[in-house]
């Protein structure tokens, strides 16, 4: 496959195979996953909290994310490109969602766009599909309405159940292409997976998923403070990059960087 294109995650749906998503915000990150066979790549608004520096994904904006969407973009070949609407970019209305949108894609080079959905937005996927928008819905936990769900937690447990079910059809009915699932019980996720025909990602919500995905630098071990539970580190990107830091300013500090091979 040269480009990966919303069908063949479709496909991958179909025959049960799985394939692999992972954040990306800027070249060198983009340039490596595509190298490592990395399907889908996703500016995600955890831009935010991994990138700008904030608590959470609420404060960043859609004129933030679209430079970094673009730099992606440009430097990768293979994989599918999603780009996240941040907070208040779509809600509004159908139009705000299509307007923000577009600038994702025509701006940004995005080729499909990720939107934290429940049923009540069918029309704002709706509006999209209609538009030739690629969408993504996100369901379960979502972290731009972190106040109204009482913070980080789990979501469709018990009873609740029902509630995620509806919106994955709603959404898959209004067109989403892929529904991404997060912190949802493995076993909610399996039923939701086995109702829709469409291919699902998960983080947090156990392996019956089509695809997974996690934010780079938590599978990369490059951020501080401990890990959630459904986070894997494949590398201590932190470790290494201090020992690095701490060897050139102790190279410096003692005059053995430079040496004459560094020195015209
Ligand atoms: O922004 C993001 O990184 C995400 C993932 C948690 C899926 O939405
Ligand atoms: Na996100």
């Amino acid at each position: 496959v040269k480009h990966v294109r919303i069908r063949h995650l479709q496909e991958a749906k179909r025959v049960r195979e799985r394939f692999v998503m992972l954040t990306a915000y800027e070249q060198y990150a983009a340039e490596i996953f595509d190298q490592a066979g990395i399907d889908v790549l996703l500016v995600g608004d955890s831009a935010s909290n991994n990138v700008y520096g904030h608590k959470n994904s609420i404060p960043v904006t859609l004129d933030q994310l679209i430079p970094l969407c673009a730099a992606v973009t440009r430097s990768v070949q293979r994989p599918l490109v999603v780009a996240d609407l941040p907070f208040g970019s779509f809600e509004v209305s159908t139009s705000q969602a299509v307007e923000s949108s577009v600038r994702l894609m025509k701006e940004g080079l995005a080729h499909a766009v990720k939107m934290e959905s429940t049923k009540h937005f069918a029309p704002h996927v709706s509006a999209l599909t209609n538009a030739g928008i690629p969408v993504m819905a996100h369901i379960g936990f979502t972290a731009q309405r972190e106040h109204q769900l009482g913070g980080y937690r789990v979501q469709g447990r018990g009873d609740d159940a029902k509630r995620l079910m509806e919106d994955a059809l709603a959404l898959q009915e209004a067109g989403a292409f892929c529904l991404l699932m997060e912190m949802i019980p493995e076993d909610v996720a399996t039923g939701i997976d086995a109702a829709v025909d469409i291919p699902t990602i998960g983080i947090g919500a156990g392996a019956s998923t089509t695809g997974q995905v996690l934010v780079w630098q938590d599978m990369a071990g490059l951020g501080s403070g401990k890990p959630f539970t459904f986070v894997k580190q494949y590398a201590n990107l932190r470790e290494d990059l201090t020992k690095a830091a701490q060897a050139f300013a102790k190279e410096v500090r003692q005059g053995a960087f430079p040496t004459l091979d560094h020195t015209f």
